[in-house]
């Protein structure tokens, strides 16, 4: 079982715009689950494990995001009215979250969708496998920040670096060890 993410960041270095709207999502021809290598990304995984504030901003997506997979948040209260049945809230922390990830039947990967704190979260466990960037061709100028605010530096070791999208994206695949 790997651990994964795959973030979509501006070349300055934002997964998000102020507003809290994923880069990815703003970029021309953007296409959810269908562009920039989210296919061939996802295979193999079996569950998604994201925070609070990702999460619920998803609720309201027109398709559900994650069909097939089992989803688990990380937030320290019940989650809103309309969250489906199946997701499950991790409330008691990260390392509980982590550990019922390890014992839930499976060898599937994880995807951890994020945001930066849950992906800090997990790092700081030791249990980011694999971060995946896409460096979006865009410069946003201001938004949120791939690390969250307060975070020490992480050394990256590059494992591919080949992949680009038709729109001028480039695929960058590290572990952090
Ligand atoms: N570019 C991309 O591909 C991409 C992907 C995902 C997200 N994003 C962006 O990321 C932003 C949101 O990220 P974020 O870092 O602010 O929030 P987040 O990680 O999505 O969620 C934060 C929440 O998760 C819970 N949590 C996180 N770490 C925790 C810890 N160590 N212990 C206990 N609970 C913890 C807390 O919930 P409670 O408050 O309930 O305790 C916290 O408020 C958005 O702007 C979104 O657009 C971008």
């Amino acid at each position: 079982m790997l651990i994964k993410s795959r973030m979509g960041v501006s070349a300055d270095g934002f997964v998000g715009t102020p507003e809290g709207v994923p880069t990815l999502a703003i970029m021309p021809g953007f296409e959810p689950a269908v562009s920039h290598g989210y296919p061939e990304f996802i295979e193999g995984c079996d569950a998604v494990v994201m925070g609070r504030s990702t999460f619920v901003p998803a609720l309201g997506s027109p398709q559900w995001p994650w069909p097939g997979l089992q989803v688990y948040v990380l937030t320290s209260s019940p989650l809103p009215a309309g969250t489906p049945e199946h997701v499950i809230a991790g409330r008691q922390g990260p390392a509980d979250l982590l550990a019922r990830l390890r014992a839930r039947g499976s060898d599937g990967d994880v995807h951890l969708v994020g945001g930066p704190r849950t992906i800090r979260a997990f790092h700081e466990l030791g249990a980011l496998d694999r971060l995946e960037l896409v460096v979006l061709p865009v410069l946003l100028g201001e938004g949120r920040p791939l690390s969250p605010p307060g975070a020490s530096p992480v050394p990256l070791t590059l494992v591919r670096g080949d992949r680009i999208f038709p729109d001028g994206s480039a695929e960058l695949v590290y572990t952090t060890t």
